[in-house]
């Protein structure tokens, strides 16, 4: 046997920015900036790095940027009511508030509050409705982004067993949709799952999204498969920061078909997805 191909996520990404950045310049000829508004409450030191990629990454592309930074005694009044303001800005075409927020707001109220229009990220509802129904949906990021490397490596993924590892509202449900639309057979696993190591070596299609460090091991691995690692969990190496994923990555190589790295796997590809998903929200605005 051979080593997993590695699905280099931050190559694809640098093709998907040079596509955007043009049609970022095509939209600004016609005097149609895209604009993405960027909210972060407080400052969880992970959210604030997201913050400020998002923010770079945009303003690279073309993208108007608005930035807004509260603090963390924030009231959930105030910042519905910059969600109105945003709502109704003309300039804005996409809004993102950075999750997670302070526990005195109520984070499924604020993602209700944004214009479904301008829901980059894809939590409100009617685009959570709309992705279940099959139609229309701005798409959340990371979803969005693992289905983009999964295709890269096979276009015809119907009849193939998708094993999910992890059942959140920002990447496992969601993906569920996603997989399920290409006509695999997905399973959603999660903490009370049994016998997690046998469900995953059915899996044809491997995606761990758990937060768990190295939790999917290489024997838990089908030969062949294709395995996306969500995971980005910071650890101590040798008195050093490093990140690590969800996936036993040196065991995982040796047996799947193909292999995200954690860094330059899946997480450059939430960020180009962020900035489509912008631009195709103006383009619908301005249609
Ligand atoms: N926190 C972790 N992932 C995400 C994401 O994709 N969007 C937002 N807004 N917050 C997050």
């Amino acid at each position: 046997t051979s080593e997993a191909t590695l699905i280099d996520g931050a190559a694809v990404a640098a093709g998907l920015h040079s596509e955007l950045r043009s049609a970022v310049e095509n939209l600004v000829e016609r005097g149609l900036t895209p604009g993405l508004a960027v909210v972060l409450v407080g400052n969880d030191p992970a959210s604030s790095v997201y913050v400020r990629n998002k923010i770079r990454r945009s303003v690279e592309a073309g993208l108007r940027s608005f930035h807004h930074e509260l603090p963390s005694t924030t009231s959930e009044t105030d910042l519905l009511s910059l969600i109105d303001r945003l709502n109704s800005a003309h300039d804005v075409d996409g809004i993102l508030v950075q999750l997670p927020l302070p526990s005195h707001i109520d984070a499924q109220k604020v993602t209700a509050a944004i214009d479904p229009a301008k829901d980059v990220d894809g939590f409100h509802p009617m685009n959570v409705g709309k992705l279940s129904l099959g139609g229309g949906a701005l798409v959340p990021c990371t979803p969005l982004g693992c289905m983009l490397l999964i295709k890269g490596v096979r276009s015809q993924l119907a009849g193939l067993n998708a094993v999910i590892v992890g059942r959140s509202n920002i990447v496992g449900k969601p993906l569920a949709q996603l997989l399920l639309r290409e006509n695999c057979t997905v399973t959603v696993a999660h903490s009370r799952t049994e016998d997690l190591p046998s469900l995953c070596r059915r899996a044809d299609i491997l995606v761990a999204a758990v937060g768990q460090p190295e939790l999917i091991r290489g024997d838990w691995i089908k030969p062949g498969a294709i395995v996306i690692d969500v995971g980005i969990n910071r650890a101590e190496h040798e008195g050093r920061q490093k990140l690590i994923g969800d996936v036993d990555f040196a065991g995982a190589r040796a047996v799947a078909g193909a292999l995200t790295p954690v860094p330059g796997g899946v997480g450059p590809m939430t960020i180009a997805c962020l900035l489509r998903n912008t631009i195709d929200a103006a383009c619908r605005r301005h249609g």
